[in-house]
């Protein structure tokens, strides 16, 4: 059967679980969550504790398609509605007010509320399940703070281990996570004062959120609330990772091989470079590059290489999701490997 055809008897299960307040791994169209139920602080501690995430990060709630976010959320602009209309459920968040009667540790402290409604079966059917389809469930990416995000079910138990020797009581597997980078986040939250504001750029993009609301997202000013997923050294792996000009990827591969580093590679287009103890060619449109990512990202962490050389994508705005990720992948690794490449004296 396949992974996407969710598992009555599993799901059901799963949705207990979240009830009872443990955590659930489960697949959703962007990367793995690590879920629990948003209205219950006990369980939502338990998501910072397994991740090892500071307690002031604010967490996304997942809803079923048929939810009201007139629960979760006040003051919400018509902007938002048309939002909903056009992309849920799919890979967008929306930060909007957070009602008063929902408690501020989903959120970090912050008055305001992340909401997104997925569309991956498996998810959409636990999020019907769990309370009726009436519950939310708060969850961040199903990765140790910092890390690659996962995409699929394997790489949930090499992060965690496997239940029940694990902080997790069960993890859902609905195979790869097919858009591959996280969702697209807006902040309407404060509409009246600042507009929609882009505060991480994933699949849905500034213009087809433009399309829809007739205006542009701006990038974040320092005002904005604080999001994660946007501090410079996050989704790397442990070996540095240094992005490439394309021009320059045969050299840096030479020169790294003849000083003696180890170097893995992930291109763009297949060709004969011998000298790298890795090699990965990725697609060549952003969907199937950003599909591919993180799986790659981690297979080039298990190669024991002293560092991951990243062949750097174009940079038109069809690409701004992976250059996003990848940038922060690298954060500040060119140092890396420029101390690699020095000439030993
Ligand atoms: O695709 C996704 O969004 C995945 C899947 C599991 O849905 N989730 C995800 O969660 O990426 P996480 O926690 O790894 O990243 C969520 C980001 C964080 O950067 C967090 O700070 C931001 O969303 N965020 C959540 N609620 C927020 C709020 N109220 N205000 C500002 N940022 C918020
Ligand atoms: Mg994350």
């Amino acid at each position: 059967m396949s992974e996407l055809i969710p598992d009555p008897a599993a799901i059901a299960a799963a949705a207990h679980l979240l009830e009872q307040g443990e955590l659930v791994a489960f697949p959703t169209e962007t990367v793995y969550g690590l879920g629990a139920d948003a209205e219950n602080p006990q369980a939502v501690a338990k998501i910072y504790a397994a991740k090892g995430r500071p307690a002031n990060h604010p967490l996304i709630v997942h809803l079923a398609p048929a939810a009201d976010i007139g629960y979760w959320a006040e003051q919400i602009p018509a902007q938002a509605q048309q939002l909903i209309a056009a992309f849920w459920p799919g890979p967008l968040t929306l930060i909007l007010k957070r009602a008063a009667h929902i408690p501020d540790t989903v959120s970090g402290g912050q008055d305001s509320i992340g909401l997104r409604c997925p569309s991956h079966p498996v998810a959409q059917a636990l999020l019907r399940e769990f309370k009726g389809g009436r519950g939310g469930v708060a969850a961040p990416s199903a990765n140790k703070f910092g890390h690659v995000s996962p995409t699929t079910a394997r790489h949930v138990r090499d992060e965690f281990g496997a239940p029940p020797q694990s902080p997790l009581a069960a993890i859902l597997d609905g195979g790869q996570s097919e858009v591959g980078i996280e969702s697209t986040i807006l902040d309407l939250s404060r509409m009246a004062s600042h507009g929609p504001v882009l505060l991480r750029p994933g699949h849905i993009s500034p213009q087809q959120i433009a399309a829809v609301i007739g205006v542009v997202p701006a990038l974040p000013d320092g005002a904005a609330p604080r999001a994660s997923g946007t501090l410079e050294a996050h989704y790397a792996p442990v070996t540095p990772v240094a992005l490439v000009a394309p021009q320059h990827v045969a050299e840096v591969v030479r020169r790294l091989a003849a000083g003696g580093h180890r170097a893995a590679l992930m291109r763009r287009a297949s060709g004969s470079l011998e000298e790298t103890c890795a090699q990965l060619v990725l697609p060549d449109t952003p969907a199937g590059y950003a599909h591919a990512l993180y799986a790659a990202l981690r297979e080039m962490d298990a190669a024991g290489a002293d560092i991951i050389l990243v062949e750097a994508p174009p940079t038109g705005p069809e690409w701004q999701g992976v250059n996003d990720r990848l940038r922060r992948a690298a954060h500040d690794s060119t140092a890396v490997l420029a101390a690699l490449l020095k000439p030993a004296l």
